[in-house]
């Protein structure tokens, strides 16, 4: 465990409204049902902190940490900053930690900031997603892009020195024109770091029923590739390099530190209800309702749902996943022979780059999901 970095993720499963897109694991008040109050939330991550404790008697130091969500300043800011203190008292920070927040532009105050920036968050990721009012009403967003510069200036009043903004395209309805006016927004609150998703209609979402029943109809995906690439360009002009796929940063000292150790697959702890965990060779992860979670903590017990030690092909085709998808690329050794042998066919079609590293061209980030099949045949 002490050969690379340790993260922590914590996991704040509520929301003010549940969008119509999303399926991560978060409720509203009025779905999440008995046995777990917000009030108490912070308690029973500080007793899951205690019981981790215990079970890793010998961690490095902490490195980065991500509360996310659901949203996580849907909690008070001092509980969020309270969870972060059991942290650190139970693991230990390393110099120079990273301890990022997510938040909805709606869920944050002048005065919550600088309780989150005193309590030692450092980073800060808005869930702005567009600035165009018929887009974020179907996205089922419910702050005012109005609103988004004065938080983003709350942010930096109270210390904020890494801010990132996150944006999504191929929203039914949104024109090249509102994706260019988005992204113009988002450039001009003059972020560290943007993350620019896909929409991705995921089974079970309102808005995969509605795409289902023919009342709206998903962008095309040629029509995705030119918004990717427009992001691509706009976000490049404006001084912004990629470092993974949908992530751009300012420089090296912006990209998200965490989710680089994700990417690396270094070990992390996850807390909270179906957050899910990676030390030492072994993935675990958590049951998924926060009641059931809740009631496992007061018991004493622990919220384990269920477990898998990571066997070594496993591993191997999680580093091409997840490598292929970074600008600083996949070393060739992690790819076996077969794997090797698609690579001079994705040369030539300019899909990846003739290096050890191998990195995807700009057209292989386009097809990179087909690039990973070719790496990786059964
Ligand atoms: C799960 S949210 C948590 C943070 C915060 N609640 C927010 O919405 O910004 C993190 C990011 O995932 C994005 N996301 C969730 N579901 C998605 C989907 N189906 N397609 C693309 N992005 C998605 C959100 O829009 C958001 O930017
Ligand atoms: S996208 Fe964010 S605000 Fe919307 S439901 Fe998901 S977690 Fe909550």
């Amino acid at each position: 465990m002490r050969e690379r970095p340790f993260g922590i993720y914590v996991h704040v499963p509520f929301c003010a409204v549940r969008c119509g897109y999303c399926d991560f694991n978060t409720y509203t008040a009025e779905e999440l049902g008995s046995g777990v109050t917000r009030d108490s939330y912070a308690d029973t991550v500080l007793a899951e902190i205690a019981l981790a404790r215990r079970t890793l008697p010998d961690n490095p130091p902490v490195e980065t940490i991500f509360l996310g969500g659901g949203t996580p300043t849907q909690l008070p800011a001092a509980d969020l900053v309270r969870i972060v203190d059991g942290l650190g008292q139970a693991f230990g920070f390393a110099p120079g930690i990273e301890i990022t927040t997510e938040a909805n532009p709606d869920s944050v105050t002048p005065e919550t900031l600088v309780t989150l920036r005193a309590g030692g968050i450092n980073r800060i990721s808005f869930g702005v997603q567009s600035a165009i009012p018929h887009v974020l009403a179907t996205l089922d967003r419910t702050h005012d892009p109005e609103r988004v510069p004065d938080v983003v200036r709350w942010a930096r009043d109270a210390g904020f020195g890494q801010v990132s903004v996150d944006l999504i395209y191929g929203t039914p309805g949104e024109s090249m024109d509102d994706w260019r006016r988005s992204i113009d927004h988002a450039i001009v609150l003059e972020p560290d770091h943007v993350s620019a998703y896909a929409l991705i209609v995921e089974e079970g979402t309102a808005l995969a029923r509605q795409v289902r029943r023919g009342e709206i109809a998903m962008t095309d995906d040629d029509e995705m590739a030119d918004k990717y690439l427009l992001a691509d360009d706009m976000l490049a002009a404006a001084g912004f390099g990629w470092y993974e796929l949908s992530n751009w940063a300012r420089d090296e000292s912006s990209q998200c530190r965490h989710n680089v150790l994700y990417w690396q697959s270094a070990n992390w702890w996850g807390f909270g209800p179906g957050a899910h965990s990676h030390v030492g060779g072994t993935r675990w992860w958590n049951v998924k309702h926060p009641s059931a979670y809740a009631g496992r903590l007061t018991a004493g017990e622990s919220p384990m749902h269920d477990s898998e030690l990571l066997d070594a092909e496993t591993t191997r085709t999680e580093r091409v996943l997840l490598e292929s998808r970074l600008r600083t690329g996949l070393d060739l050794e992690v790819l076996d022979a077969a794997g090797r042998t698609a690579i001079p066919e994705l040369v030539g079609r300019g899909l990846v780059t003739d290096t050890d590293p191998l990195v995807l061209t700009r057209e292989g980030r386009l097809l990179a999901d087909a690039v990973v099949r070719a790496l990786l045949p059964d």
